[in-house]
């Protein structure tokens, strides 16, 4: 089994589940001293950044060589990170960073992987998110990218299904992790760089986000629950297409197919008001 993004949160508790089931866990980190954190029996950390084609390949050259000739039973596409600001102000870069983290990078090592899973007829499980299914103001490049994972999903288990490759998507809605706390600092740096204007036009909006996001995340489930349910992914026998992490995500996704975008912008609105600083409040319409 392959996990990415496995120094923290979910990608941890994945990790940790499917070595508690018996499996062999190459856990991909970024750094020596979380390689160390979360070598234990069953998890062998690899040093991945997946935005890194050196990594990848060091990765695939680890497979191809294991000593005991295991075949890769899954691909747990999990890494990622978050970022909050209006499509209006971020910058072009801040842009290309987020789709190489939360697309490329699985497309990257999914390419590479495949011949392994070719082989094993195992399977890919990409961690996708509500994000992937409804777009918050401010969320336009996380869940550009998380929509575009779920139709790279769909495209990639159309392909593969004939040839015994099965590929499943999991969409949590919150989970206490690291990423409400690692976007709200991304966020806020990002706010303070805007130009004026776009304060003025979107200050407001992006404290409500912040703070909206952290209370949010404060009544997710343990990463431990969602770790359990990318792992029934990785490992049922007959995988679903799809899996909801909370009741959150499961109604938001739903509902998602029924309410019309108009309906659907007033929910949105009013669930952030609530959050703006007093002043933004007064012009909500902002953000309706
Ligand atoms: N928590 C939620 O409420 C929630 C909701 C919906 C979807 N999700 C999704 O769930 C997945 C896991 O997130 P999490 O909540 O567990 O967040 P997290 O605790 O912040 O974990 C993110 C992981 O991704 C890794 N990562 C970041 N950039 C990377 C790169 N370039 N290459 C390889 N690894 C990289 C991080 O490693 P470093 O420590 O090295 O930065 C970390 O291990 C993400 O795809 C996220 O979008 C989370």
């Amino acid at each position: 089994m392959v996990v990415t993004g496995a120094s923290t949160g979910m990608g941890t508790a994945t990790a940790r589940e499917l070595a508690a089931r018996g499996y062999h866990v190459l856990a991909g980190v970024r750094r020596e001293r979380d390689a160390d954190a979360i070598r234990a029996d069953g998890i062998e950390p690899v040093i991945l950044d997946i935005t890194r084609p050196e990594h990848v390949q060091a990765l695939v050259d680890r497979i191809a060589a294991d000593p005991r000739r295991r075949p890769l039973r899954a691909l747990v596409n999990n890494a990622g990170i978050s970022v909050n600001a209006p499509v209006e102000a971020l910058p072009l870069a801040e842009w290309r960073r987020l789709f190489d983290v939360n697309l490329f990078g699985h497309v990257a090592v999914t390419q590479a992987l495949l011949p392994f899973l070719h082989r094993s007829g195992g399977r890919i499980v990409n961690i996708s998110s509500v994000g992937g299914k409804v777009a918050l103001p401010t969320y336009g490049a996380y869940a550009g990218a998380k929509f575009a994972l779920e139709a790279v999903s769909d495209s990639l288990r159309r392909e593969l299904t004939p040839h015994g490759v099965q590929v499943a998507v999991v969409e949590p809605g919150a989970v206490r992790t690291e990423m409400a706390g690692r976007g709200a600092a991304t966020a806020t740096e990002l706010a303070e760089k805007m130009a004026p204007e776009h304060q003025q036009r979107y200050g407001g909006l992006v404290k409500a986000i912040v703070a909206h996001s952290l209370a949010f995340t404060r009544t997710g489930l343990p990463a431990s629950k969602a770790g359990s349910i990318v792992a029934k992914a990785a490992t049922a026998r007959r995988p679903r297409t799809r899996y909801a992490i909370g009741r959150d995500a499961a109604l938001l996704t739903r509902l998602t197919r029924f309410l019309p975008d108009r309906i659907l912008d007033r929910v949105v609105a009013a669930t952030l008001r609530a959050y703006l600083p007093e002043k933004a409040r007064r012009v909500a319409p902002a953000v309706a």
